[in-house]
């Protein structure tokens, strides 16, 4: 058994591998030592290696309990790390446009400014801070240099990977040890510490990505099983050209609380305590129905037409004051109109579509109609993003409309209000429609002028998560 294997099997924890003859022993590590060297003038004792991810179907979905199926990707952060006995934290990052930074490792706060993408460190600080409270102890100081070949702000998860390798750097600098699904809950608690409220899924697969299969990973408890894609099956990462930060706007933030806000109402019309409930999940519990009945539900409860913040205090029987305690975040009380029925339809059909995804990854259907089911769905969902979640953006839809006809289904993955396309094709159709999207999206268009198009369009296939490597000598 190789190395990997072995560790991988033997625990539930992040592999703790050697770097001298592993696969992390190349050139771009060599590069992140050297900058490390020439920063801190001593070598790095170990590396962390955390990936980013592409969901394969579940949009908007995790935060309100229902599963997902994402799959990790080649792309990742690296950090080169040293525990120093001093209570400091130094970083610097080998991007020069990432400004070093450092700070009482006990000590610092994270500034979160309104409209204001927050600087790259802040992650980092999330990630440390949720290992801190884990901790219950000063930690040893870190000296720290960064690399990451994750696309920003591109729905490819770049800051999970950011927040999770601060939380697994932190970790092991202090010998705590966290299994994969710990520290992934971890992770995904202390990102909210930058403003937005994420689900768990990016930091999940950061940490339970395997390679060869995609993952469907449920919440609640957090728990995840491999899918196996059809034999053939090759999914194509696109970009739209457009970047949306999500710690910058109410967005993301509003998408939340509209979902909450639904299922509050609706759980006070069914008659239900609803001050508790938080999720669109919770209230399927609460009503132990089938997701056909919620969807029925939706239509019958909630109107089309946006729900203003007067209309939603009165069907709830609160003051303004007290619905921003118990349903707003810091950045959704300004909000004055709030979409309940198109949000809430979107997750319960999107969910439906979750389930729909792995049955027939499961099932032993013949090759070509799973792929079409597949690509189907794919395409179902894109559309519900676009129409009812509205977090869609033209160059996205415009991707996933050019594709019609060479990939089998296509759609927005991550957040979106920009980023990427997730594409459908197989082993025979995959060049045929890289080529068609080079052609007819990014040749001519000035945003990708100057840019290597295989990086803003390329095939991936399903990694392995999260790992440590301890340096010997390099
Ligand atoms: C972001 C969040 C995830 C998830 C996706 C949308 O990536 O971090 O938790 O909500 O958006 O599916």
């Amino acid at each position: 058994m190789d190395q990997e294997a072995d560790n991988g099997i033997k625990n539930n924890y992040p592999p703790v591998l050697q770097l001298q003859g592993s696969r992390l022993h190349n050139a771009r590590a060599t590069r992140l030592k050297d900058h490390f060297v020439a920063k801190y003038k001593q070598e790095p004792e170990f590396f962390v290696r955390v990936p980013g991810r592409v969901n394969l179907i579940g949009e908007h979905v995790d935060y309100c309990g229902y599963s997902v199926l994402p799959m990790a990707i080649q792309y990742d952060i690296v950090m080169a790390v040293k525990p120093i006995s001093e209570p400091q934290l130094q970083l610097t990052n080998t991007d020069s446009s990432h400004s070093d930074f450092q700070c009482d490792i006990n000590s610092f706060s994270i500034e979160v400014k309104k409209g204001v993408s927050p600087p790259w460190y802040s992650y980092f600080l999330c990630g440390l801070k949720g290992v801190l409270e884990v901790l219950q102890q000063v930690s040893v100081g870190m000296l720290v240099a960064v690399t990451g070949s994750v696309p920003q702000s591109s729905g490819l998860s770049s800051s999970s990977a950011l927040v999770s390798a601060a939380a697994l750097a932190a970790a092991h600098a202090n010998n705590v040890k966290m299994t994969k699904l710990e520290i992934a809950s971890v992770s995904a608690k202390s990102e909210r510490y930058i403003g937005t409220q994420g689900g768990g899924m990016d930091q999940a697969i950061a940490f339970l990505g395997t390679k060869g299969c995609a993952k469907h990973i449920q919440f609640n408890p957090l728990q995840s099983e491999d899918v196996k894609l059809p034999d053939g099956a090759v999914f194509v990462i696109a970009h739209s050209l457009a970047v949306l930060n999500k710690a910058k706007t109410s967005d993301f933030n509003c998408r939340v609380a509209e979902c909450r806000l639904a299922s509050q109402i609706m759980a006070k019309k069914r008659g239900l305590s609803w001050e508790k409930l938080c999720s669109l999940a919770d209230l399927q519990s609460a009503v132990r129905g089938s997701l056909d009945e919620m969807i029925s539900l939706v239509k019958e409860f909630l109107h089309e037409e946006p729900y203003s913040k007067e209309e939603i205090c009165c069907e709830l029987e609160v003051s303004a004051g007290c619905l921003d305690q118990l349903s707003l975040s810091n950045n959704t009380t300004h909000i004055s109109q709030f979409k309940l029925h198109q949000r809430a339809l979107h997750v319960y059909q999107e969910a439906n579509r979750v389930k729909a995804f792995q049955e027939v990854c499961q099932k032993d259907m013949e090759t070509s109609a799973a792929l079409s089911k597949l690509g189907e769905l794919m395409g179902q969902s894109h559309e519900s993003l676009r129409n009812l979640y509205e977090c869609s953006h033209p160059n996205l839809d415009k991707l996933v409309l050019l594709g019609k006809g060479k990939a089998l289904g296509s759609r927005l993955t991550g957040a979106g209000w920009g980023g990427c396309i997730v594409a459908l094709t197989t082993k025979d159709t995959v060049s045929d429609y890289i080529d068609t999207l080079k052609e007819k999206f990014y040749k001519g268009n000035p945003a990708a002028f100057g840019r290597d198009l295989d990086s803003l369009v390329f095939a991936t296939e399903p990694n392995t998560g999260a790992e440590i490597y301890e340096v010997n000598q390099m």
